[in-house]
Protein backbone atom coordinates (compact mmCIF):
# COMPACT_ATOMS: atom_id res chain seq x y z
CA UNK A 1 0.00 0.00 0.00
CA UNK A 2 1.21 3.43 -1.04
CA UNK A 3 1.96 5.67 1.64
CA UNK A 4 -0.64 8.75 1.77
CA UNK A 5 0.39 11.42 -0.85
CA UNK A 6 -0.51 14.83 -1.12
CA UNK A 7 -1.61 13.86 -4.75
CA UNK A 8 -2.96 11.42 -6.73
CA UNK A 9 -2.03 10.44 -10.33
CA UNK A 10 -5.19 10.58 -13.07
CA UNK A 11 -4.03 11.29 -16.02
CA UNK A 12 -1.94 9.70 -18.90
CA UNK A 13 -0.39 12.80 -18.95
CA UNK A 14 0.65 12.98 -15.37
CA UNK A 15 -2.25 15.07 -14.16
CA UNK A 16 -2.68 15.01 -10.37
CA UNK A 17 -5.33 15.50 -7.94
CA UNK A 18 -4.51 17.44 -4.18
CA UNK A 19 -5.90 14.01 -2.28
CA UNK A 20 -7.11 15.69 1.04
CA UNK A 21 -9.62 18.05 -1.66
CA UNK A 22 -10.49 14.87 -3.67
CA UNK A 23 -11.39 13.19 -0.07
CA UNK A 24 -13.26 15.64 1.73
CA UNK A 25 -14.34 18.45 -1.36
CA UNK A 26 -17.40 18.20 -3.21
CA UNK A 27 -17.30 17.21 -6.73
CA UNK A 28 -19.33 16.73 -9.95
CA UNK A 29 -18.14 14.86 -12.73
CA UNK A 30 -20.54 14.69 -15.69
CA UNK A 31 -20.10 13.82 -19.91
CA UNK A 32 -22.42 12.15 -22.11
CA UNK A 33 -22.99 8.62 -22.19
CA UNK A 34 -19.83 6.45 -23.06
CA UNK A 35 -17.80 9.80 -22.60
CA UNK A 36 -15.41 8.24 -19.67
CA UNK A 37 -17.25 9.34 -16.72
CA UNK A 38 -17.68 5.99 -14.67
CA UNK A 39 -13.77 5.28 -15.76
CA UNK A 40 -12.37 8.21 -14.22
CA UNK A 41 -14.75 7.84 -10.82
CA UNK A 42 -13.26 4.34 -10.86
CA UNK A 43 -9.71 5.71 -11.70
CA UNK A 44 -9.88 8.20 -8.68
CA UNK A 45 -11.31 5.70 -6.40
CA UNK A 46 -8.27 3.10 -7.48
CA UNK A 47 -6.02 5.69 -6.74
CA UNK A 48 -8.02 6.23 -3.42
CA UNK A 49 -7.92 2.51 -2.38
CA UNK A 50 -4.61 2.48 -2.94
CA UNK A 51 -3.73 4.42 -0.12
CA UNK A 52 -5.87 2.83 2.20
CA UNK A 53 -8.37 6.04 2.29
CA UNK A 54 -12.55 4.70 2.50
CA UNK A 55 -15.20 5.69 0.88
CA UNK A 56 -18.47 4.67 -0.01
CA UNK A 57 -19.77 4.28 -4.03
CA UNK A 58 -23.51 3.87 -4.63
CA UNK A 59 -23.39 2.02 -7.80
CA UNK A 60 -26.43 2.36 -9.43
CA UNK A 61 -25.44 -0.11 -12.50
CA UNK A 62 -23.19 -2.78 -10.52
CA UNK A 63 -20.02 -1.47 -12.60
CA UNK A 64 -17.46 -0.89 -9.66
CA UNK A 65 -17.02 -4.49 -8.54
CA UNK A 66 -14.08 -4.50 -10.74
CA UNK A 67 -12.68 -2.96 -7.71
CA UNK A 68 -13.04 -6.34 -5.65
CA UNK A 69 -10.80 -7.18 -8.01
CA UNK A 70 -7.95 -5.51 -6.61
CA UNK A 71 -8.83 -4.01 -3.38
CA UNK A 72 -11.16 -5.26 -0.43
CA UNK A 73 -13.87 -3.79 -0.29
CA UNK A 74 -17.59 -4.28 1.14
CA UNK A 75 -19.61 -4.82 -1.10
CA UNK A 76 -23.47 -4.56 -0.19
CA UNK A 77 -26.30 -5.94 -2.63
CA UNK A 78 -28.62 -8.01 -3.89
CA UNK A 79 -26.46 -10.17 -5.98
CA UNK A 80 -25.23 -13.91 -4.75
CA UNK A 81 -21.63 -12.31 -4.99
CA UNK A 82 -22.37 -9.35 -1.71
CA UNK A 83 -21.26 -9.54 1.06
CA UNK A 84 -24.02 -8.10 2.93
CA UNK A 85 -27.40 -8.70 1.61
CA UNK A 86 -28.96 -5.37 0.82
CA UNK A 87 -32.31 -5.53 3.13
CA UNK A 88 -30.29 -7.73 5.73
CA UNK A 89 -28.33 -4.40 6.01
CA UNK A 90 -28.14 -2.08 8.81
CA UNK A 91 -27.26 1.70 7.71
CA UNK A 92 -25.51 2.29 11.50
CA UNK A 93 -23.26 -0.50 11.55
CA UNK A 94 -22.67 0.07 7.76
CA UNK A 95 -21.16 3.68 8.26
CA UNK A 96 -19.07 2.83 11.32
CA UNK A 97 -17.57 0.14 9.49
CA UNK A 98 -16.61 3.03 6.70
CA UNK A 99 -15.26 5.35 9.06
CA UNK A 100 -14.32 3.91 12.28
CA UNK A 101 -12.61 0.73 10.50
CA UNK A 102 -11.37 2.38 7.11
CA UNK A 103 -13.06 -0.36 5.18
CA UNK A 104 -14.33 0.76 1.64
CA UNK A 105 -17.80 0.24 0.86
CA UNK A 106 -19.52 -0.68 -2.71
CA UNK A 107 -23.66 0.06 -2.26
CA UNK A 108 -24.94 -1.52 -5.25
CA UNK A 109 -28.26 -0.51 -5.77
CA UNK A 110 -28.68 -2.08 -9.57
CA UNK A 111 -30.02 -5.35 -8.22
CA UNK A 112 -32.80 -3.33 -6.01
CA UNK A 113 -35.91 -4.25 -7.93
CA UNK A 114 -37.73 -0.91 -6.26
CA UNK A 115 -35.63 1.87 -6.89
CA UNK A 116 -37.07 4.05 -3.89
CA UNK A 117 -36.15 1.30 -1.76
CA UNK A 118 -32.53 1.30 -3.15
CA UNK A 119 -32.85 5.08 -2.96
CA UNK A 120 -34.25 5.35 0.81
CA UNK A 121 -30.64 2.74 1.35
CA UNK A 122 -28.45 5.05 -0.09
CA UNK A 123 -30.03 8.13 1.99
CA UNK A 124 -29.62 5.98 5.11
CA UNK A 125 -26.44 5.15 5.27
CA UNK A 126 -25.24 8.24 3.87
CA UNK A 127 -27.53 10.20 6.63
CA UNK A 128 -25.69 7.71 9.28
CA UNK A 129 -21.75 9.17 7.73
CA UNK A 130 -22.62 12.64 8.36
CA UNK A 131 -24.20 12.05 11.73
CA UNK A 132 -21.41 9.88 12.73
CA UNK A 133 -18.47 12.33 10.97
CA UNK A 134 -19.46 14.55 13.49
CA UNK A 135 -17.93 12.72 16.04
CA UNK A 136 -15.62 10.63 13.95
CA UNK A 137 -14.22 13.27 12.11
CA UNK A 138 -11.76 12.15 9.26
CA UNK A 139 -11.59 12.22 5.33
CA UNK A 140 -14.29 9.75 3.65
CA UNK A 141 -15.83 10.12 -0.01
CA UNK A 142 -19.29 9.16 -1.16
CA UNK A 143 -19.50 8.39 -4.45
CA UNK A 144 -23.13 8.79 -6.13
CA UNK A 145 -23.52 7.76 -9.54
CA UNK A 146 -26.94 8.89 -11.48
CA UNK A 147 -27.03 11.94 -9.05
CA UNK A 148 -29.71 13.60 -10.98
CA UNK A 149 -32.18 10.48 -9.98
CA UNK A 150 -31.28 11.17 -6.47
CA UNK A 151 -31.03 15.42 -6.95
CA UNK A 152 -33.05 15.99 -9.59
CA UNK A 153 -33.53 20.08 -11.26
CA UNK A 154 -36.82 19.82 -12.09
CA UNK A 155 -39.75 17.54 -10.42
CA UNK A 156 -40.07 16.99 -6.03
CA UNK A 157 -36.88 16.50 -4.46
CA UNK A 158 -36.91 13.22 -1.96
CA UNK A 159 -35.35 12.90 1.51
CA UNK A 160 -31.68 12.04 -0.30
CA UNK A 161 -32.24 15.07 -2.27
CA UNK A 162 -31.92 16.70 1.01
CA UNK A 163 -29.60 14.48 2.59
CA UNK A 164 -27.08 14.75 0.12
CA UNK A 165 -27.49 18.93 -0.50
CA UNK A 166 -26.91 18.53 3.46
CA UNK A 167 -23.55 16.80 2.79
CA UNK A 168 -22.54 19.28 -0.01
CA UNK A 169 -23.25 22.21 2.39
CA UNK A 170 -21.90 21.09 5.88
CA UNK A 171 -20.21 17.54 4.94
CA UNK A 172 -16.97 19.07 4.65
CA UNK A 173 -16.36 20.33 8.49
CA UNK A 174 -16.92 16.36 9.06
CA UNK A 175 -14.65 15.68 6.58
CA UNK A 176 -17.45 13.97 4.30
CA UNK A 177 -16.51 14.73 0.60
CA UNK A 178 -18.82 14.09 -2.36
CA UNK A 179 -18.44 13.32 -5.60
CA UNK A 180 -21.67 13.17 -7.84
CA UNK A 181 -21.92 11.83 -11.24
CA UNK A 182 -24.97 12.25 -14.15
CA UNK A 183 -24.70 12.05 -17.83
CA UNK A 184 -26.97 15.44 -17.88
CA UNK A 185 -25.78 18.34 -16.27
CA UNK A 186 -28.61 19.90 -17.02
CA UNK A 187 -31.46 17.67 -15.37
CA UNK A 188 -29.14 18.32 -11.58
CA UNK A 189 -30.10 20.76 -9.00
CA UNK A 190 -28.03 23.74 -9.70
CA UNK A 191 -27.94 24.08 -5.71
CA UNK A 192 -25.66 21.52 -5.85
CA UNK A 193 -23.33 22.05 -8.73
CA UNK A 194 -22.85 25.42 -7.66
CA UNK A 195 -21.34 24.26 -4.42
CA UNK A 196 -18.99 22.14 -5.91
CA UNK A 197 -15.19 22.86 -5.67
CA UNK A 198 -14.07 20.67 -8.38
CA UNK A 199 -15.97 19.92 -11.73
CA UNK A 200 -15.32 17.13 -14.54
CA UNK A 201 -16.73 18.18 -17.69
CA UNK A 202 -16.46 14.99 -20.31
CA UNK A 203 -18.23 15.51 -23.80
CA UNK A 204 -20.99 16.96 -23.78
CA UNK A 205 -23.37 17.31 -26.68
CA UNK A 206 -27.00 18.15 -25.49
CA UNK A 207 -27.63 22.00 -26.07
CA UNK A 208 -29.43 22.06 -22.54
CA UNK A 209 -26.25 20.63 -21.54
CA UNK A 210 -23.63 22.58 -23.00
CA UNK A 211 -25.32 25.82 -22.18
CA UNK A 212 -24.75 24.72 -18.54
CA UNK A 213 -21.20 24.44 -18.97
CA UNK A 214 -21.55 28.08 -21.27
CA UNK A 215 -23.19 29.17 -18.39
CA UNK A 216 -20.49 27.92 -15.57
CA UNK A 217 -17.07 27.90 -17.49
CA UNK A 218 -17.68 30.11 -21.07
CA UNK A 219 -18.76 29.62 -24.37
CA UNK A 220 -15.78 28.86 -25.68
CA UNK A 221 -15.68 25.72 -23.62
CA UNK A 222 -18.96 25.14 -24.01
CA UNK A 223 -18.02 24.62 -27.34
CA UNK A 224 -14.70 22.40 -27.27
CA UNK A 225 -16.63 20.19 -24.60
CA UNK A 226 -19.01 18.59 -27.75
CA UNK A 227 -14.99 17.35 -29.30
CA UNK A 228 -13.53 15.87 -26.20
CA UNK A 229 -12.02 12.20 -26.82
CA UNK A 230 -13.34 9.30 -24.49
CA UNK A 231 -11.43 9.79 -21.15
CA UNK A 232 -10.69 13.46 -21.81
CA UNK A 233 -12.01 16.30 -19.52
CA UNK A 234 -11.86 20.02 -18.90
CA UNK A 235 -11.30 20.56 -15.22
CA UNK A 236 -12.38 23.15 -13.33
CA UNK A 237 -11.33 23.18 -9.51
CA UNK A 238 -10.77 25.91 -7.00
CA UNK A 239 -7.35 25.17 -6.49
CA UNK A 240 -6.32 26.03 -10.34
CA UNK A 241 -5.80 29.14 -11.46
CA UNK A 242 -7.31 28.18 -14.99
CA UNK A 243 -9.41 25.30 -16.51
CA UNK A 244 -7.42 22.55 -17.48
CA UNK A 245 -7.54 20.22 -20.33
CA UNK A 246 -6.89 16.26 -18.89
CA UNK A 247 -6.78 12.82 -20.28
CA UNK A 248 -7.75 10.38 -17.73
CA UNK A 249 -5.98 6.97 -17.64
CA UNK A 250 -7.87 3.68 -17.83
CA UNK A 251 -8.64 2.46 -14.75
CA UNK A 252 -6.18 -0.88 -13.73
CA UNK A 253 -9.40 -2.82 -12.32
CA UNK A 254 -12.05 -5.31 -14.61
CA UNK A 255 -14.12 -2.78 -16.56
CA UNK A 256 -17.63 -4.02 -16.53
CA UNK A 257 -19.34 -1.39 -17.52
CA UNK A 258 -17.88 -2.17 -21.08
CA UNK A 259 -18.99 -5.39 -20.87
CA UNK A 260 -22.98 -5.54 -19.48
CA UNK A 261 -23.89 -8.61 -19.20
CA UNK A 262 -21.04 -10.87 -20.80
CA UNK A 263 -18.74 -10.99 -18.13
CA UNK A 264 -20.42 -11.57 -15.01
CA UNK A 265 -17.57 -12.95 -12.30
CA UNK A 266 -18.20 -15.19 -9.46
CA UNK A 267 -16.91 -13.45 -5.80
CA UNK A 268 -13.51 -15.47 -5.78
CA UNK A 269 -12.30 -13.95 -8.77
CA UNK A 270 -12.59 -10.54 -7.39
CA UNK A 271 -11.44 -11.70 -3.74
CA UNK A 272 -13.08 -9.32 -1.32
CA UNK A 273 -12.43 -12.15 1.66
CA UNK A 274 -11.67 -9.86 4.59
CA UNK A 275 -15.02 -7.89 3.49
CA UNK A 276 -17.31 -10.59 3.84
CA UNK A 277 -15.50 -11.59 7.09
CA UNK A 278 -17.26 -8.41 8.29
CA UNK A 279 -20.35 -9.48 7.00
CA UNK A 280 -21.55 -10.37 10.38
CA UNK A 281 -21.07 -6.84 11.93
CA UNK A 282 -23.36 -4.77 9.24
CA UNK A 283 -26.57 -6.97 9.17
CA UNK A 284 -28.89 -5.47 11.43
CA UNK A 285 -30.13 -7.40 15.23
CA UNK A 286 -32.93 -9.88 14.31
CA UNK A 287 -35.16 -7.49 16.07
CA UNK A 288 -33.81 -4.74 14.39
CA UNK A 289 -35.19 -6.74 11.73
CA UNK A 290 -38.41 -7.50 12.90
CA UNK A 291 -38.57 -3.51 13.50
CA UNK A 292 -37.73 -2.61 10.10
CA UNK A 293 -40.90 -0.34 8.94
CA UNK A 294 -41.34 1.17 12.12
CA UNK A 295 -37.84 2.49 11.67
CA UNK A 296 -38.18 3.84 7.94
CA UNK A 297 -41.32 6.04 9.49
CA UNK A 298 -38.50 7.56 12.29
CA UNK A 299 -37.55 10.47 10.65
CA UNK A 300 -33.40 10.22 10.80
CA UNK A 301 -33.05 14.00 11.69
CA UNK A 302 -34.73 13.05 15.03
CA UNK A 303 -31.54 11.06 16.23
CA UNK A 304 -29.93 13.52 18.36
CA UNK A 305 -27.03 15.38 17.09
CA UNK A 306 -23.68 16.51 19.35
CA UNK A 307 -23.73 20.79 19.18
CA UNK A 308 -21.43 22.24 17.12
CA UNK A 309 -20.25 25.69 16.44
CA UNK A 310 -20.90 25.59 12.65
CA UNK A 311 -21.42 28.64 10.94
CA UNK A 312 -23.45 27.28 8.21
CA UNK A 313 -25.69 25.38 9.89
CA UNK A 314 -28.68 25.38 8.16
CA UNK A 315 -30.36 21.89 10.02
CA UNK A 316 -34.16 22.98 10.32
CA UNK A 317 -34.68 23.34 14.13
CA UNK A 318 -38.45 23.11 15.68
CA UNK A 319 -39.45 26.41 16.72
CA UNK A 320 -43.19 27.43 18.16
CA UNK A 321 -45.07 28.72 15.76
CA UNK A 322 -45.48 32.99 15.70
CA UNK A 323 -48.27 34.46 18.18
CA UNK A 324 -48.50 30.82 19.78
CA UNK A 325 -48.21 32.78 23.02
CA UNK A 326 -50.78 35.29 22.52
CA UNK A 327 -53.72 32.94 22.28
CA UNK A 328 -55.98 32.60 25.34
CA UNK A 329 -56.51 29.25 26.46
CA UNK A 330 -59.87 28.43 25.25
CA UNK A 331 -62.28 28.31 28.47
CA UNK A 332 -64.69 25.25 27.79
CA UNK A 333 -68.38 26.60 27.13
CA UNK A 334 -70.64 25.40 30.70
CA UNK A 335 -72.59 22.13 30.23
CA UNK A 336 -76.16 23.21 29.05
CA UNK A 337 -78.65 23.31 31.72
CA UNK A 338 -81.38 21.69 29.86
CA UNK A 339 -83.85 21.43 32.83
CA UNK A 340 -83.62 25.52 32.85
CA UNK A 341 -83.52 26.14 29.24
CA UNK A 342 -86.57 24.43 29.29
CA UNK A 343 -88.45 26.24 31.70
CA UNK A 344 -92.08 27.20 30.71
CA UNK A 345 -94.73 28.52 33.25
CA UNK A 346 -97.70 27.50 31.51
CA UNK A 347 -96.05 24.23 31.09
CA UNK A 348 -94.84 24.28 34.96
CA UNK A 349 -98.60 25.20 36.01
CA UNK A 350 -99.95 22.33 33.70
CA UNK A 351 -97.83 19.97 35.83
CA UNK A 352 -98.40 21.80 38.87
CA UNK A 353 -102.12 21.11 38.11
CA UNK A 354 -102.06 17.65 36.58
CA UNK A 355 -100.18 16.14 40.19
CA UNK A 356 -102.81 18.29 42.35
CA UNK A 357 -105.45 16.05 40.27
CA UNK A 358 -103.30 13.19 40.89
CA UNK A 359 -102.72 13.85 44.22
CA UNK A 360 -106.31 14.77 45.19
CA UNK A 361 -107.60 11.91 43.33
CA UNK A 362 -105.46 9.67 44.76
CA UNK A 363 -104.16 8.38 41.34
CA UNK A 364 -100.78 6.92 42.36
CA UNK A 365 -99.85 4.90 39.31
CA UNK A 366 -100.43 7.79 37.52
CA UNK A 367 -97.62 9.64 40.18
CA UNK A 368 -95.44 6.83 39.75
CA UNK A 369 -95.33 6.87 36.17
CA UNK A 370 -94.62 10.30 36.09
CA UNK A 371 -95.53 13.05 33.61
CA UNK A 372 -92.22 13.60 30.94
CA UNK A 373 -91.32 16.22 28.86
CA UNK A 374 -89.35 16.76 25.85
CA UNK A 375 -86.40 18.84 26.15
CA UNK A 376 -84.47 19.78 22.75
CA UNK A 377 -80.71 19.41 22.14
CA UNK A 378 -78.88 22.46 22.73
CA UNK A 379 -75.57 20.76 23.19
CA UNK A 380 -74.56 22.14 19.58
CA UNK A 381 -75.02 24.95 17.28
CA UNK A 382 -74.88 22.38 13.82
CA UNK A 383 -78.74 21.06 13.88
CA UNK A 384 -77.33 18.26 11.65
CA UNK A 385 -75.47 16.94 14.96
CA UNK A 386 -78.24 17.80 17.21
CA UNK A 387 -79.05 14.51 18.81
CA UNK A 388 -83.54 13.59 19.42
CA UNK A 389 -85.24 15.58 21.58
CA UNK A 390 -84.42 14.16 25.44
CA UNK A 391 -87.43 12.72 27.03
CA UNK A 392 -86.77 13.55 30.44
CA UNK A 393 -88.93 12.25 33.86
CA UNK A 394 -90.86 14.72 36.00
CA UNK A 395 -90.29 13.45 39.78
CA UNK A 396 -92.38 15.08 42.15
CA UNK A 397 -90.71 18.13 44.05
CA UNK A 398 -90.81 18.23 47.87
CA UNK A 399 -92.40 21.75 47.88
CA UNK A 400 -95.79 20.01 45.89
CA UNK A 401 -97.29 18.92 49.18
CA UNK A 402 -97.31 22.68 50.26
CA UNK A 403 -98.70 23.90 46.18
CA UNK A 404 -101.56 21.37 46.83
CA UNK A 405 -102.17 23.04 50.09
CA UNK A 406 -102.29 26.25 48.36
CA UNK A 407 -104.30 24.92 45.50
CA UNK A 408 -107.11 24.01 47.78
CA UNK A 409 -106.88 27.53 49.94
CA UNK A 410 -107.36 28.76 46.39
CA UNK A 411 -110.83 26.45 45.73
CA UNK A 412 -112.00 27.15 48.83
CA UNK A 413 -111.39 31.03 48.51
CA UNK A 414 -113.38 30.94 45.32
CA UNK A 415 -115.86 28.53 46.37
CA UNK A 416 -116.52 31.18 49.60
CA UNK A 417 -116.65 34.07 46.93
CA UNK A 418 -119.17 32.02 44.39
CA UNK A 419 -121.73 31.11 47.50
CA UNK A 420 -120.86 35.06 48.69
CA UNK A 421 -121.70 35.90 44.92
CA UNK A 422 -124.82 33.86 44.69
CA UNK A 423 -125.90 34.99 48.24
CA UNK A 424 -126.00 38.71 47.34
N1 LIG B 1 -9.73 7.32 -20.08
C1 LIG B 1 -10.08 6.38 -20.98
N2 LIG B 1 -9.18 5.90 -21.82
C2 LIG B 1 -9.53 4.97 -22.72
N3 LIG B 1 -10.77 4.44 -22.84
C3 LIG B 1 -11.71 4.89 -22.02
C4 LIG B 1 -11.42 5.89 -21.03
N4 LIG B 1 -12.53 6.13 -20.37
C5 LIG B 1 -13.48 5.33 -20.89
N5 LIG B 1 -12.99 4.58 -21.88
C6 LIG B 1 -13.75 3.64 -22.69
O1 LIG B 1 -15.06 4.10 -22.83
C7 LIG B 1 -15.97 3.14 -22.32
C8 LIG B 1 -17.09 3.85 -21.65
O2 LIG B 1 -16.57 4.49 -20.52
P1 LIG B 1 -17.47 4.72 -19.22
O3 LIG B 1 -18.16 3.49 -18.88
O4 LIG B 1 -16.58 5.32 -18.22
O5 LIG B 1 -18.50 5.75 -19.81
P2 LIG B 1 -19.62 6.56 -19.01
O6 LIG B 1 -19.43 7.98 -19.33
O7 LIG B 1 -19.61 6.18 -17.61
O8 LIG B 1 -20.94 6.06 -19.71
P3 LIG B 1 -22.38 5.85 -19.09
O9 LIG B 1 -22.93 7.22 -18.86
O10 LIG B 1 -23.13 5.14 -20.14
O11 LIG B 1 -22.22 5.09 -17.84
C9 LIG B 1 -15.16 2.27 -21.42
O12 LIG B 1 -15.69 0.95 -21.37
C10 LIG B 1 -13.81 2.28 -22.04
O13 LIG B 1 -13.75 1.30 -23.06
MG1 LIG C 1 -20.98 5.20 -16.31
Amino acid sequence: MAPVSETISIGVDGTTLPTSEIMTGRAFLTGKSGSGKSNSASVIAEELLERGLPLLIVDTDGEYLGLKERYDLHHVGKSDEADTDIDEADPAKLAELGLEKNVPIILDISGVLDADVGADMARRVIEQLFQTGNRVRKPFLVIVEEIHEFLPESGKRGDISETLLRVAKRGRKRGIGLLGISQRPAAVDKDFITQCDWIVWHRLTWDNDTRVVSRMIGTDYADAVQELDTGEAFLMADWDDSIRRVRFRRKRTKDIGATPGLERFDAGELGGSSAAAVQESVTKEPEAAADAEEDEREPIELTAEPVEEDEDDEMPRWEPWPGHDQIEPETPAPPPDRERESYDPITEVGHFMGFVVHRLFGSVRAAGRGISRSVPDTSTDRPDDRQEPLSVEFVPEPESPRRALALLIFLGIVAIFIAWLMMA
